[in-house]
């Protein structure tokens, strides 16, 4: 089983078409956010499933009223996203309004240093909202492994925990799921590094030997 997202944070289509095409034997799913998408268009979305042959989360972070979030949703989704990452601080009529469109992967916890400021004092809540709307998965923090550890201690059975954080941000992939994350989300360490398919198989095989 292959545990290992890219977050394909380049700018250009034809990069991010190559680096693809080049990790994809290593990688459950490809992960695109903002920059590829304002970067290259929202077409690329078809064109990285075509290339790689992998699921594909949009990273949109989508946090708006529910209508909104319903448009920019619906054309994501049309565009050939399989997942789409929604914060859950604009409460549960703002997530279902994605979900009702698709699988939905929801923001419980980030992994930069400022996370801590708001979201987790609020991660409590934001895990009981999971548990009661039932997503696809949840992001937790790669930076923090003992957080995933409590994510998953408080989460519904069957609910998958994706975790960023890998590599350039300090986290390690193999700690990670051993404290319960299902999929580890990598992006610099990757697509920054001088052989990507490389270090693609590396972070898998970590990952592999990790269970
Ligand atoms: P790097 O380059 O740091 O990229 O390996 C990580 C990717 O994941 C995103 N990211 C997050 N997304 N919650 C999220 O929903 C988080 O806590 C988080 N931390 C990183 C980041 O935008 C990049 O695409």
């Amino acid at each position: 089983m292959k545990r290992l997202v890219l977050a394909l944070d380049v700018y250009e289509r034809e990069r991010a078409l190559e680096i693809a095409r080049e990790t994809s034997d290593y990688l459950w799913a490809i992960k695109v956010n903002w920059p590829l998408i304002l970067g290259a268009g929202l077409d690329v979305i078809k064109e990285l499933k075509e290339t790689a042959n992998v699921p594909l989360i949009a990273d949109l972070k989508l946090a708006d009223i529910p209508n909104t979030n319903r448009l920019i949703a619906g054309k994501v989704f049309e565009a050939g996203a399989d997942y789409v990452i929604v914060h859950g601080f604009t409460g549960r009529d703002s997530v279902n309004a994605v979900k009702e469109l698709g699988e939905v992967i929801i923001v419980v916890e980030m992994s930069h240093p400022g996370a801590e400021e708001f979201i987790q004092p609020v991660a409590d809540g934001l895990i009981k909202l999971a548990n009661d709307v039932r997503p696809f998965g949840v992001i937790a923090p790669a930076t923090r492994p003992e957080r995933i550890s409590y994510i998953r201690s408080k989460l519904r059975d069957g609910i998958k925990i994706l975790t960023p954080g890998v590599g350039a941000q300090g986290g390690s992939a193999k700690k990670a799921l051993e404290a319960g994350a299902d999929y580890v989300i990598v992006g610099r360490s990757i697509y920054e590094s001088k052989n990507p398919r490389e270090k693609a198989r590396k972070f898998h095989e970590e990952l592999m030997g990790a269970i």
